[in-house]
This record gives structure tokens, C-alpha cells and sequence, in this order.
């Protein structure tokens, strides 16, 4: 029997109360489809750095990279300084581990959870890959005369050749693999930012060995618009660090919220990453309104990385028939369930789902 070693970082605010039902989740399916999860829980997150002024041990680094795959809950707490603890933690592991592709799936699986109107769950498919090691979010510059009239405040954008090919590489190959469209989009804004032809260039480079896939092109004030106008037009996009970020905040309300979007942070044939995309939550935290959905969906995604196409498909079919039926009327705070409550309804529903993968 296949047994798959998973780190857990439950994290703040609602981050454990997901967490719990996502490993909940993941046990009945382990169960029905023959794998054994071997499961380790660090205990690093805000809370954790107020206790003990710790925030990432030096020796985690090399410990993570003897799991198969990270699942994380979240982290952010209003009593710590801005993005102190999700910096050390949630970009550390990013950085640290060079997950380099976020990939973060757009999909409806109900029509009652979109607020667009007159589009159906075949209108919104798609997958954003973003560069996850680059952009803005490399911490390249500073402040100078803080608080001062004459303050500076610098922050570089990075893009690199090796960063460019490898994320345009995947979103090519995973356009391929899904077989939909056929069709990748390139989100930049070489427009104003000239530096970001190398996008420009890298995709047009690398598009040439897919002449299967087609090559189309958005900046990224369009694309949002686009998004919204006309999510069909997307299969599969690449973009950058911090436009990815945004647009897929976006892309998640459109797919029912934030209490349905999920990311893995890949790096592939590697330990890998993989979180529900929305924050800590506080004022939700501990109460147990929270869906628990995004995370639930991040460990299907989890485990289709680690091989288990079956029990990944599960999961995605368990939740769409629960939307679909009415059984989690909502995916926000007020479904009128308790977070334990809809995790008990998908491990519960995966049992019956015939798996055609
Ligand atoms: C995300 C989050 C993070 C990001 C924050 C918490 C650093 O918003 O995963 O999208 O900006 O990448
Ligand atoms: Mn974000």
C-alpha cells in the first residue's frame, strides 16, 4: 500500500477548522481508494510566533523536503505585524522549496454559486498559472528616510528568462493535458512595463514547440475585464507573481467565493505545496461557520499531484453533486451548516461516487 508523507501547517485563525476537515476528507478517500496518509503537524503560525517570538526554524527546510506534499490552512493574524508571519511562512515555503508554479483552477461547479449573469458551469473552466517565485514578491529593495518627508520607498520586479520559460512551459503542457481549448493566455502589461516583453518574447518563444496550442495575449487591466465579460474565452493562463495574486482573487468570485478556491504551490517532482487561497478569517475563526470547501478541494488537488487521479476526482465530484443538489446551499459563512457539519456531507459523499477517472 502506497503511503504518501504529508506536513501539515494548520495555521491561524479558521486554518485549523478547514485543515480538520480537509484530513477528514482525505481519510475516507484514502480508505475507499487504498493509500495510507502519513501525517506530521508543525506548529508554526502567528500564534505560535507570539508564544515563542519563533517564527520558521532554520532545520524546517530540509525537513520538508522529506514529506511528498505540504497542506496548509492559513495564515494571518491581526495582532502581529503586516505580513510578517505570512512572509516567513506562506512565501518562505514558496521561495524556500522554489515551488515555482501556483496553479490555481477557475472552475463553477454550480450555477447557483455565480454571480454573473447567464453563464453556465461551461462558461468558467479554467486554470491560472502563476509565476510564484519572482515579480514584486521578491523583496528586492527597501525603505530610505522612513517617516520622513523625503521617504523612499523601492520595491524590484524580477522576472527572469529561467522564471518566464519554466511557468509558460507548464501552462503549455498543462493546456495540452486538459484538452479543452487548447489555448493559453499570456496576462502581462508590456505595455507600460517594457521589462515585461520578456514575457512577451519567452511565450512566443516556447509557443512554438506547441503548434497544437493556440497563443493568445491579454494585458492584465483587460484581462480582468475579460474575466468577467467573458470567462469562456479563458482555458489556460500564465502570468505573473502579483497579477496572478489579483486576478485569481477574482477568478475564485466567480467560481463561487473564496470558500471554494484552491492552489497548489508546485514544484514539479518535488515536495509540493497546496492551500485553500483565501486568508485566516478572524472574525470567522473558531466559530465553525467557515466552508471548509477551498480547503477540502486543495487536498483533491494535492492528491492528484501525488498520483491519486481517483481519489482526486472523488472529491471533485462529491463537491459538485453536493452544490448541485442543494446540500451546501452556499460556500460563505452563513450556509446555514457548520464547518464540521459539510466536511461530514463530502466524506460522506465521496463513498458514493463511482469513479470514472
Ligand atoms: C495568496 C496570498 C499571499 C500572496 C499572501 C498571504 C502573502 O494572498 O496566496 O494569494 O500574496 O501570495
Ligand atoms: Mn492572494
Amino acid at each position: 500500500m502506497t503511503t504518501h508523507k504529508i506536513a501539515i501547517f494548520a495555521g491561524d485563525g479558521i486554518g485549523p477548522e478547514v485543515v480538520r476537515e480537509g484530513l477528514k476528507v482525505l481519510s475516507a478517500v484514502a480508505e475507499l481508494d487504498g493509500f495510507k496518509l502519513e501525517t506530521h503537524e508543525y506548529p508554526f503560525c502567528s500564534e505560535h510566533y507570539l508564544k515563542t517570538n519563533e517564527l520558521m526554524p532554520e532545520s524546517i527546510w530540509d525537513d520538508l523536503r522529506q514529506f511528498d506534499a505540504i497542506f496548509l490552512g492559513a495564515i494571518g493574524d491581526p495582532r502581529v505585524e503586516v505580513g510578517l508571519v505570512e512572509r516567513a511562512i506562506i512565501a518562505g515555503i514558496r521561495f524556500k522549496l522554489d515551488l515555482y508554479i501556483n496553479l490555481r483552477p477557475i472552475k463553477l461547479y454550480s450555477e447557483t454559486q455565480c454571480p454573473l449573469k447567464n453563464k453556465s458551469c461551461a462558461d468558467i473552466d479554467m486554470v491560472i498559472v502563476r509565476e510564484n517565485t519572482e515579480g514584486i514578491y521578491t523583496a528586492l529593495g527597501g525603505i530610505m528616510k522612513k517617516g520622513t518627508a523625503d521617504e523612499i520607498a523601492i520595491a524590484e520586479s524580477v522576472w527572469t528568462k529561467k522564471g518566464c520559460r519554466r511557468a509558460i512551459k507548464y501552462a503549455f503542457e498543462i493546456a495540452r493535458k486538459r484538452n479543452k481549448d487548447k489555448k493559453v493566455t499570456l496576462i502581462d502589461k508590456a505595455n507600460a512595463v517594457r521589462a515585461m516583453d520578456i514575457w512577451t518574447r519567452t511565450f512566443e518563444e516556447i509557443g512554438v514547440d506547441y503548434p497544437d496550442i493556440t497563443r493568445d495575449h491579454a494585458y492584465i487591466d483587460a484581462a480582468c475585464m475579460w474575466m468577467i465579460k467573458n470567462p469562456e474565452w479563458f482555458d489556460v493562463a500564465v502570468t505573473d507573481n502579483m497579477f496572478g495574486d489579483i486576478i485569481t482573487d477574482l477568478g475564485a468570485m466567480i467560481q463561487g467565493g473564496m470558500g471554494i478556491a484552491a492552489s497548489g504551490n508546485i514544484h514539479p517532482g518535488q515536495v509540493s505545496m497546496f492551500e485553500p487561497i483565501h486568508g485566516s478569517a478572524p472574525k470567522y475563526s473558531g466559530k465553525n461557520v467557515a466552508s471548509p470547501i477551498a480547503a477540502i478541494m486543495a487536498a483533491s488537488m494535492m492528491l492528484d499531484f501525488l498520483g491519486e487521479a481517483s481519489g482526486s476526482a472523488r472529491i471533485e465530484q462529491a463537491v459538485t453533486q453536493l452544490l448541485s443538489d442543494g446540500s451546501i446551499p452556499s460556500l460563505d459563512a452563513h450556509s446555514g451548516l457548520k464547518t464540521d457539519q459539510i466536511g461530514d456531507l463530502v466524506a460522506r459523499a465521496v463513498t458514493d461516487i463511482a469513479v470514472k477517472a
